[in-house]
């Protein structure tokens, strides 16, 4: 069995399909947005049932389509837990393995190029396959120098990670730039013009002097994959930008205050009162300060001091209520206290729709970003 390789022009991505011969359940590694309805073809043309969507990485240079794909084919998404992309449905860690019909996918967990980056490794009657991402290229390696890369972490994943593979496991890179399209373990080993026959410290100098230019895509690409390309935006980037609101430090979108809570830069703060946390839902990791308490919705005396204590950490902090309306004054009250917040639009639940249901037109939850129940 090999897996099906498919190309994108545009940034030269591979992405994969694997299946297994009796149950048809397939697995995609790496899928990119502009090529769903190709990719929904192929698995048509072969009559596969998709059960994961994986990443190898937070990617910089396309929008992957694995939410579209969850919600058109029925996949579970997957990624690994460093990567920090929160839609994921599992959080892969090293040697963790996932299985589609009687197949294993084994995760090898291989910094360097992302902190959070992994290879997937397939083995079939017919030999070893593994899918390497940027990790590992045909005759290169995946650059170093954003994205939280390293190049002696990447160091380690190629010498003492993928080439403790079995020589001939066939290497399926995430990208290709000369039309090259599988290798070897033991061909990288001996040819790989970045790694083959390199000490730690000539990798690390020749990583340190490429001098590449920034990817196109990377402001728009990586908040998309941290939220598994599902954007919800008609127009572009903008629901990535900070818009100017009166009295406070401005209004962003769900998807942004979780990227910047994912980055590590803002504190969510949840302003509802416990009840609702309690009874509706809420964000994991969030800090609960009400602005109002039920019953009665009274002002919460403690408010000025939790904002106060919260902003001393110097970061922004990101005001959630429960559409929107709650957040703008807490968010006032924080700016004349001297702390920096932020309104998230649409709140936890959204605007109400026609039937008086929350969570339809917008908010957090319809983003699909993170939350849980009690
Ligand atoms: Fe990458």
């Amino acid at each position: 069995m090999s897996p099906i390789q498919l190309f994108d022009s545009a940034s030269c991505t591979y992405t994969y399909i694997l299946f297994d011969k009796d149950s048809l359940e397939a697995v995609i590694i790496d899928p990119v947005d502009e090529q769903l309805q190709r990719d929904l073809q192929v698995l048509r043309d072969h009559r596969l049932k998709l059960v994961w969507a994986l990443e190898t990485h937070a990617h910089a240079d396309h929008v992957t389509s694995a939410g579209l794909l969850a919600e058109h084919a029925g996949a579970r998404t997957a990624a690994p837990e460093a990567c920090h992309i929160g839609t994921a449905a599992v959080q892969l860690s090293d040697g963790q393995t996932l299985a589609f019909g009687a197949q294993t996918l084994r995760c090898l967990h291989t910094p360097g190029h992302t902190a959070g980056s992994m290879s997937y490794f397939w083995q079939t009657e017919s030999g070893g396959h593994v899918f390497t991402g940027d990790t590992l290229l045909i005759h290169g390696c995946g650059r170093t120098d954003f994205q939280s890369g390293s190049p002696e972490a990447l160091y380690h994943s190629l010498t003492q990670v993928l080439f403790r593979l079995p020589a001939n496991t066939t290497v399926w890179p995430g990208h290709d730039y000369q039309g090259n399209t599988h290798s070897t373990i033991g061909q990288e080993m001996q040819t790989n013009a970045r790694v083959a026959g390199k000490s730690l410290a000539q990798f690390v100098e020749t990583m340190n002097n490429l001098n590449l230019p920034k990817p196109k895509r990377i402001d728009e690409a990586v908040p998309a994959n941290l939220t598994s390309g599902l954007r919800h935006d008609a127009g572009g980037d903008a629901p990535m930008q900070v818009r100017p609101a009166q009295g406070y430090a401005g209004d962003v979108s769900p998807q942004l205050a979780w990227a910047w809570v994912q980055a590590g830069e803002a504190v969510l703060v949840d302003v509802r009162t416990d009840a609702e946390r309690a009874w509706v839902g809420f964000v994991p990791g969030a800090q609960a300060l009400a602005w109002k308490q039920w019953p009665g919705m009274a002002m919460n005396p403690e408010f000025d001091a939790g904002i106060q204590k919260l902003g001393e950490g110097g970061k922004k902090l990101v005001l959630l209520c429960r559409s929107g309306v709650r957040s703008v004054a807490a968010a006032q009250r924080a700016t004349d206290l001297g702390v920096a917040a932020y309104n998230i639009l649409e709140g936890f639940e959204g605007d109400p729709d026609s039937n008086a249901q929350r969570g339809k037109l917008g908010g957090w939850r319809h983003h699909g970003l993170p939350w849980q129940q009690n």
